[in-house]
Formats: structure tokens, C-alpha cells, sequence
């Protein structure tokens, strides 16, 4: 197995293979003076089952890009099969024509990675699960669940606490956490009445004395947490905490969520944390390296990934 780093998230690729106890493949990914990218796999990887880690998170363009001719140099370098390992899948939201004459987006940068020799998708919460039919190869999505699941249960009192969805649209990711961790279930009723603003309209469930987790897979502005966040409380939460897979944390959010009422966010390390999101004092980064590896383990080793969502 080889392991091929793209720069998006150095520190997890070094994590995951630090976990697999296998090097990273010595590769060049570098800029010409005009910003190209330029790709140099500087060992041998004829024959070799090869896995690519790179986000397409911010900037999510360039990192794509990466991504591409990371895959092209590997096939015109006689890999025998190449995985692309993407923690975050950017442009996920855009999975559907949201209004006339609008592009799905998801779906060309599916068609992207699949034309440029990727032989199967190794992905975590996409936004969307459909998406995985948007590609024609073997695609993996893995749940970030577990790996919460286990620090909400490490983290946070048994007793009193209740998951939320901070909208209609992830009930059933946040169920399926509040199974995991035998707590009752609340949906904020998120009204956005214009695009990158968010207003929370209505509780669905007794929120009273509990400690709220909302779950979600993306943050980004902030706006939808904090939002839901100071809804709950005016609703008498005693608390509340939010677990996403995706920090994605732009313009603004840090600085956002530092100045809420939430006690603390936990995010995985599916995007690189910024200095900024290492330095906010309610902001915390927990590790999908182990989840990432393993996965990558059982894939080179045809074992059963779907078995890693049980525990
Ligand atoms: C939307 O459907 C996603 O699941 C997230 O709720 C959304 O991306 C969060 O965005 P923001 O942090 O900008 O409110």
C-alpha cells in the first residue's frame, strides 16, 4: 500500500499513516509561478494499491485541482488501483438544481474525480448520501457517528442530555446519534429566508433543564448553531453543545461561534483546523485518523468497512 498526500490536510495524512504505520510516499505537490499545480510522485507505485488523502475544503478549487493530477500522475505512473481518500467532499451541497438554470455541482466533481482514474471513493458524512450514486465506482461513506458518539459519552453527563437537529434536514443523521448514545430527540424548525442567513423559528420537543447537543455535518458561517443555540436556551436548555464532522468555518465563524452561547463545538479534523480554530476557547478538534485508517486498512485488505459504522 502507498499512502500519496495532497496539501489540504497534511497533519491528518501524517496522523492516518502514522496509525497504519506506513510512510508517506515521497511526493512533490508544488506551484508554478503562475499558480499551476505541478505533481511529482518521486517513488516508485507500479503495481501498488494507492490511496490519495486530500479534503476539498478551502481552497477548495486548488485542492480539487490537486487532487486530479495527483490522479493522473499516479495512473500515467501504472498504479494498480487508486483510492481517493476525501475526509470533507466539497460542493456536496450543491447536490440537486436548487433553483432553474443552476448547476449540480456535486455531481461534475464526482465526474471530475472518476475521469481522472480515481477507482473508488473513500468519503466521510457526505452532506448528502445520494451523492455516493453520483459516482460509477465503489464509494464508501463513512459515518463520524462512533467517533462522536464515544466523546459525548467520555465528555458530557449522562443523564440530561438531548440531541438536536438544527433543522428539518438532519433528523435523521441526529437520531441515529441519540440512538447511539440512548438520549431523546429535539428539531429546531429552521426557516432561511434569504441564501447565507439563517433564522430558527420553532423547538419540536422539551428542551427544558437538558444539555443540547446539536449535531450537524457542516458548520460554516456558524449562523445555523448559534442561531439554534440561543433558541434553545431561551427555551430553558440548561446547556448547550454541538458535534459536527465538517468545520468548514468560514468568513467570520470562529469569532461568531467564540462570542455565543454554546458552550463548546467539537469538530473533527476532516478540514485542517486553522490557528484560529485552535486558539477559540469553546472550540474543540477531535481526530478521525483512526476511522480514516482503519477504513483504509480494510479496503487494502478487502475486509469490511461498513462493519467500522457499529461501534
Ligand atoms: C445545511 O444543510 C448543512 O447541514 C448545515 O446546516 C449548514 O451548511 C450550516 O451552515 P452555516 O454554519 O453557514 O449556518
Amino acid at each position: 500500500m502507498k499512502l500519496v498526500a495532497g496539501n489540504s490536510n497534511r497533519p491528518l495524512a501524517e496522523a492516518i499513516a502514522a496509525y497504519l504505520n506506513v510512510p508517506l510516499a515521497k511526493a512533490q505537490v508544488k506551484r508554478f509561478a503562475d499558480m499551476e499545480v505541478f505533481v511529482e510522485i518521486q517513488e516508485n507505485v507500479r503495481g501498488e494499491d494507492v490511496f490519495i488523502i486530500q479534503s476539498t475544503s478551502f481552497p477548495t478549487n486548488d485542492h480539487l485541482m490537486e487532487l486530479l493530477i495527483i490522479t493522473d500522475a499516479l495512473r500515467r505512473s501504472s498504479a494498480k488501483r487508486i483510492t481517493a481518500v476525501v475526509p470533507y467532499f466539497g460542493y456536496a451541497r450543491q447536490d440537486r438544481k436548487s433553483a432553474s438554470r443552476t448547476p449540480i455541482s456535486a455531481k461534475l466533481v464526482a465526474n471530475l474525480i472518476t475521469h481522472a482514474g480515481v477507482d473508488r471513493v473513500l468519503t466521510l458524512d457526505l452532506h448528502a448520501g445520494q451523492i455516493q450514486g453520483f459516482f460509477d465506482i465503489p464509494t464508501d461513506n463513512l459515518f463520524a457517528a462512533p467517533t462522536l458518539a464515544r466523546d459525548i459519552k467520555e465528555h458530557l453527563d449522562g443523564g440530561n442530555r438531548m440531541v438536536v437537529s438544527p433543522d428539518v434536514g438532519g433528523v435523521v443523521r441526529a437520531r441515529a446519534l441519540a440512538k447511539r448514545i440512548d438520549a431523546q430527540l429535539a428539531i429546531v424548525d429552521k426557516r432561511r429566508e434569504r441564501p447565507g442567513e439563517s433564522e430558527v423559528m420553532n423547538i419540536i420537543g422539551d428542551v427544558s433543564g437538558r444539555s443540547c447537543i446539536l449535531v450537524d455535518d457542516i458548520v460554516d458561517s456558524g449562523g445555523t448553531l448559534v442561531n439554534a443555540a440561543d433558541a434553545l436556551l431561551a427555551k430553558g436548555a440548561k446547556e448547550v453543545y454541538a458535534y459536527i464532522t465538517h468545520g468548514v468555518l468560514s468568513g467570520g465563524a470562529v469569532a461568531r461561534i467564540a462570542s455565543s452561547k454554546l458552550k463548546e463545538l467539537v469538530i473533527t479534523d476532516s478540514i485542517m483546523p486553522t490557528e484560529a480554530v485552535k486558539v477559540a476557547h469553546n472550540i474543540r478538534v477531535i481526530s478521525i485518523a483512526p476511522l480514516m485508517g482503519e477504513a483504509i486498512e480494510r479496503t487494502a485488505t478487502e475486509g469490511s468497512v461498513s462493519s467500522l459504522t457499529w461501534h
